[in-house]
């Protein structure tokens, strides 16, 4: 498996189709010919095997507060394998893979919400429920903010020496 990872705004016109293509194989109900939900991520990881796009997780690289404290994220979004390719490892490879970059760059936690969780817990990750605000977005509109309790399903890896507390979360952008 080849690794590729690239920002945001320099993926080409070829690479937007097989990201889409992927995106509505694994994600059901996915919004037809895009290759974001509620917003653009920062920067992506591809996963190719001979020269096909397998696998798939974009980052929102963002500040959230908990209790008002301030913390540097990497937000995970639109992880997937292409099915054929499933139980390889290859999730966890990328989830490896963004793990490496956030200690290099002090990123203080990886987040993301999920309903299931096995892969996470797999990999290190710890289960969290808190209250949460998020900006809540749909279909390009901004319909307001949402405050809900979010239980079983934040799921967090502390990167440094920083303890994630079950204060409220504010996702200061959309939800990941
Ligand atoms: C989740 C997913 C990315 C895992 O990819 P993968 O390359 O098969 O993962 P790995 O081989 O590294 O790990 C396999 C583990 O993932 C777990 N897993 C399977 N489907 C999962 C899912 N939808 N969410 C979380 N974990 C899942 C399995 O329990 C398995 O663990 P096991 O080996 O102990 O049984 C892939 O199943 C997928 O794309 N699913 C559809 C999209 C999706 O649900 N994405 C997650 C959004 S949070």
């Amino acid at each position: 498996m080849n690794l590729l990872r690239i920002e945001e705004f320099k993926i080409t016109s070829a690479q937007k189709i097989a990201i889409q293509q992927l995106l509505t194989e694994c994600f059901p109900g996915y919004p037809k010919g895009r290759t974001y939900y509620k917003q653009l991520p920062n920067f992506r990881y591809l996963a190719y095997q001979d020269h096909q796009l397998i696998g798939h997780l974009a980052v929102e690289h963002r500040m959230i507060a908990i209790d008002q404290q301030p913390f540097s994220i990497f937000g995970v979004v639109d992880f997937c394998v292409a099915t054929k390719f499933r139980g390889r490892r290859s999730a966890s490879t990328l989830l490896r893979k963004l793990e490496e970059l956030g200690k290099e760059h002090q990123i203080d936690f990886i987040l993301l919400t999920a309903s299931d969780y096995q892969l996470y817990l797999n990999n290190g990750y710890q289960l969290h429920s808190n209250t949460c605000r998020w900006l809540f977005i749909s279909d390009h509109q901004t319909l307001g903010v949402k405050n809900q309790h979010l239980s079983d399903t934040i799921l967090v890896k502390a990167l440094a020496e920083k303890k994630w507390s079950a204060g409220t979360v504010d996702f200061l952008g959309p939800v990941f």
